[in-house]
């Protein structure tokens, strides 16, 4: 039998990023999108409205983390609250985010906080966004403004959540807003989103010493076990390279830390995508712990320290989230006791919530909303086991 260890400061949290939770938020890129759908688009499927109130309710939202034995909380900061114009930064914004942080310190709880999670305030939408060459330098104050109002309250700051993925969801196809289909274009957003990182993080670190990363989703390429060619080997080593060191090189000195997202492998056979089918989320997301296992292993060589800074599932039926959660534990046990410097693991999500351009069907959350009761709070049966875990600080696997 082998036996995983977490070490007593290995952080357990959840995650949820401010548009997708608070509700209202009304001076965005997104709400302005979801509000004016266009006829005859599928997509958003539905306006985000009041998501689930954690503007409001964020007090009794930690008092449930602490109930169920997590450390930390992984939540963003909303920039359109913040500086609802380009001239101004709310004073009351502010307040309201130190309240908010304060109130999870008080409960125990450490807080990574996301400085951008995909939206974006309307006025820098109508500025270009992050198609403008001004982009990094706006960003870069704004950056810094949190580090000054934030920082006694934080413990990790991460600058952007998953450039790639933004840009190839609102410039490569589309689907979010801006909703530009010009793969140029979502190159270069990618770029100045890297650059834009580095701004933020050479302005922060004026005003701060609080650890400042990122969270960056990495895809993990793989062959068919059964049967691969030379060619689909190269291609998944050409792909994990893209993903990975690619993006993070240039970020070499300016990550205090490597926030990685996981959800997804691909396995390529005959240079396509050949995932199994019989093991996947309510999206059709197949679930492989060990893609995960396996990019721990590839980011050890970065030396700086990795958080798991989202993973998990839609699972509307709590059928699989133990065991995805037992599996993606177990991984990050394992790369521990092979000297990868994992400090912890975040599950998607805290709560049911927005998915974005699908609305609220996706469930992936370790507490359900029920969205015909008041948006009342009932933690799934996977929270206790997670609980359980993170109690015992160990797993045993035979
Ligand atoms: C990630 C996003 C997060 C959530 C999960 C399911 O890409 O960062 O907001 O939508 O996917």
């Amino acid at each position: 039998m082998d036996i995983y260890h977490f070490p007593d400061d290995f952080l357990f949290g959840a995650a949820i990023s401010a548009h997708q939770t608070e509700g209202n938020n009304s001076n965005s890129d997104w709400w302005e999108w979801e509000v004016n759908k266009p006829p005859g688009k599928k997509y958003p499927i539905e306006p985000s409205g009041i998501a689930c109130d954690f503007y409001n309710r964020y007090g009794d939202d930690f008092d449930i983390c602490t109930q169920f034995s997590l450390n930390a909380i992984r939540l963003s900061i909303e920039w359109a609250r913040i500086q609802p114009t380009e001239e101004t930064f709310s004073t009351q914004a502010i307040e309201h985010y130190q309240d908010i942080l304060k109130a999870a310190k008080q409960k125990g709880l450490k807080t990574f906080v996301t400085l951008h999670h995909f939206t974006n305030p309307l006025w820098f939408a109508k500025k270009g966004g992050w198609a403008s060459m001004d982009a990094g330098k706006i960003f870069a104050l704004y950056a810094s403004k949190c580090a000054q109002a934030f920082s006694e309250y934080t413990d990790a700051f991460l600058t952007i959540n998953e450039p790639q993925v933004y840009a190839l969801m609102a410039y490569t196809n589309g689907k979010w807003p801006p909703n530009k289909i010009n793969p140029y274009l979502s190159y270069f957003v990618q770029m100045n989103m890297i650059r834009s990182q580095i701004l933020a993080y050479d302005a922060m670190k004026k005003y701060t010493d609080t650890p400042i990363g990122h969270a960056h989703q990495i895809v993990w390429y793989e062959t068919d076990p059964f049967g691969s060619n030379i060619i689909d080997k190269v291609a998944a080593r050409v792909l994990n390279y893209l993903n990975d060191d690619f993006y993070l090189q240039p970020l070499r000195g300016k990550l205090d830390f490597l926030g990685l997202n996981y959800y997804f492998t691909k396995r390529i056979r005959y240079l396509g995508f050949d995932n199994p089918t019989d093991y996947v989320s309510d999206m059709g997301w197949w679930i492989n712990p060990g893609g995960l296992g396996e990019l721990l292993r590839e980011l050890g060589k970065y030396e700086i320290p990795i958080y798991v800074t989202e993973n998990g599932l839609a699972d509307s039926h709590d059928k699989y989230r133990q065991q995805f959660i037992r599996d993606m534990l177990i991984a990050c046990g394992q790369a521990l006791a092979n000297g990868v410097d994992v400090r912890g693991y975040f599950h998607w999500s805290l709560l049911d919530n927005y998915e974005w351009h699908h609305g609220f069907w996706p469930r992936f959350g370790l507490v359900e909303i029920d969205r015909n009761n008041n948006l009342a709070r009932k933690p799934r049966r996977s929270f206790e086991y997670y609980a359980k875990i993170i109690r015992e600080r160990r797993i045993e696997v035979d």
